[in-house]
């Protein structure tokens, strides 16, 4: 396989594609700009810039190198800090975080540097016009910076520093050119060059289905990986490798996003930050819930790995997007060989991380309807950003003359797996939302749910807020809006 890295082409091998991106960077190709803070997608030092083809132009996307395998990123344009770095001159970005006074030891600088970067890129060259496009600005750069921890400097003077990087002609090719050391065509001529990736057995990365299909066929008992966000602190945490990997994420039919009638047709490669852009504008009520949720999931730089496809199927109880999925009843289409199957999501966990899925079956494509009965979601975690839930919960329901005609709660971290309150939706049938008693809904929710008490949260803790969220859902929160408390 291969890779251009900065401004170097280079080749791949095949014991090479299953370690992560930041040792091969630091250790083989000694450029040892690019920090190790946590080694586990948290924190964000590690941060580089992973350029692919998309929409007609190169996209560069913030991606954390110590969780990605190397072999995902290959046929990539590559940038990180020391391709940046052009001797004593500094980059608008580098300059900006000295004149604000952006850095103190300088551990998270790098990695702040390169998804600074990443956000000035991708920002379209407007100019600001009112009060309200500032405030838009600063939330897009909080988020775009939210995977970036700082311990000593405090994120007032980074925030500052990237806020004054405005007035310059933000994204073009100019831009590009500057910060990634080749120009556009430079880099668009050495992609169109790359031959079709070898088919390394340990890392097969397929770009059809059709080559999918070969690909299990050639090794059936290799793990299927997609953004590797989970899969990669395996390798970093566990120490533990898988023999083999196919790689879902460059597989073009897994990666569309497509509406029919009022149905959402995700491919499983889709990642957060693409259907995060795709329904941005739209105003259903499960569109805004999305919205709600999405930017609440992980980091940015998780965001740009992380698939739906890899949420559901690591069958993880506290994964965030089941319990949405659950309550909108969405259908999981899978496929092995040349067989489909399709189901609701509600049959797919059958236990503390496990699932439906035969070997060599995979999610295909997640089928999601689009709602405007009431939809209401709330993540709730000791932090706002990029944290883990302690609980989540998704409620969709309809009212036929005042009462409850229709209702689906799912739930996240309350049980083994991501789960229907059904004893609670059968009982809250028929009754009149703004009635409802907060002592009622929650003994009715034991009924349905025993969780555990961990270091997110005590058993008692996490029955108690889920049952105060519905009982202000149901007795506050009757505009049509997607409601709940941050
Ligand atoms: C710092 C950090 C923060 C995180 N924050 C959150 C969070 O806030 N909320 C949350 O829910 N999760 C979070 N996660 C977990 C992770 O990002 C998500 O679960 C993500 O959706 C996993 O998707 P992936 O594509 O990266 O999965 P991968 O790591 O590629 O795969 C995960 C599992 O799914 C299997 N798999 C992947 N795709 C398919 C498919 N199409 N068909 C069959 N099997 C498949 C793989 O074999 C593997 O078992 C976080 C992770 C990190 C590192
Ligand atoms: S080292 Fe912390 S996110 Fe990679
Ligand atoms: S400058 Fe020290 S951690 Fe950010």
């Amino acid at each position: 396989m291969q890779i251009l890295l900065n401004n170097q082409s280079l080749n791949i091998t095949e014991q090479q594609c299953r370690q992560p991106l930041l040792n091969w960077l630091r250790e083989q190709q000694e450029l040892p700009a690019t920090k190790e803070g946590c080694g586990a997608g948290d924190c964000g030092a590690c941060t580089v810039l992973v350029g692919r083809w998309q929409a007609g132009k190169i996209h560069y996307a913030a991606v954390n190198a110590c969780i990605a395998l190397l072999g995902s990123v290959s046929q990539c344009h590559l940038v990180t800090l020391d391709g940046i770095n052009q001797g004593d001159t500094l980059q608008p970005v580098q300059q900006a975080l000295v004149d604000f006074h952006g850095s103190q030891c300088g551990f998270c600088t790098p990695g702040i540097v390169m998804a600074m970067m990443a956000w000035w890129l991708n920002t379209p060259a407007n100019p600001m016009q009112s009060p309200s496009d500032l405030s838009r600005h600063r939330h897009d750069i909080e988020e775009a910076l939210s995977g970036n921890l700082c311990r000593c400097t405090g994120y007032h003077p980074i925030l500052k520093a990237a806020a004054s990087l405005a007035p310059f002609t933000l994204g073009g090719e100019a831009c590009e050119s500057t910060v990634v050391g080749l120009s556009t065509r430079e880099v668009t001529t050495y992609l169109s060059s790359i031959d079709e990736p070898a088919k390394p057995l340990s890392y097969q990365q397929p770009l059809t289905e059709q080559q999918l299909a070969l690909a299990i066929d050639a090794a059936p008992e290799a793990t299927f990986i997609s953004g590797g966000t989970d899969l990669g602190l395996e390798v970093t945490q566990q120490l533990y490798t898988r023999e083999a990997y196919i790689d879902l994420s460059q597989v073009t039919q897994l990666q569309q996003i497509k509406r029919q009638d009022d149905v959402l047709h995700i491919g499983s490669a889709v990642t957060y930050s693409q259907l995060q852009d795709y329904i941005q504008t739209d105003v259903a009520q499960s569109s805004r819930a999305w919205q709600k949720l999405l930017p609440l999931i992980g980091s940015r730089q998780v965001r740009n790995k992380g698939t739906l496809g890899g949420n559901i199927a690591n069958a993880s109880p506290i994964a965030d997007t089941p319990p949405l999925l659950l309550a909108l009843q969405a259908q999981l289409i899978l496929q092995a060989g040349t067989q489909t199957r399709q189901l609701p999501i509600a049959e797919f966990y059958t236990g503390y991380r496990q699932s439906v899925l035969a070997p060599g079956e995979y999610i295909r494509d997640i089928l999601v309807p689009i709602s405007d009965q009431q939809v209401h979601i709330e993540k709730i975690s000791k932090r706002y950003e990029d944290d883990i839930s302690a609980a989540c919960i998704a409620l969709v329901y309809e009212l036929v003359d005042d009462q409850i005609s229709q209702c689906r709660i799912g739930l996240g971290g309350m049980a083994a797996t991501p789960v229907l309150a059904k004893h609670l939706q059968a009982a809250l049938l028929g009754k009149v939302p703004t009635e409802l008693d907060g002592e009622q809904i929650l003994a009715w929710l034991r009924e349905d749910v025993t969780p555990m008490s961990d270091v997110r949260a005590s058993a008692d803790y996490r029955l108690q807020v889920c049952a105060n969220m519905l009982t202000h859902w149901f007795t506050q929160t009757q505009s049509n809006q997607v409601g709940g408390l941050t």
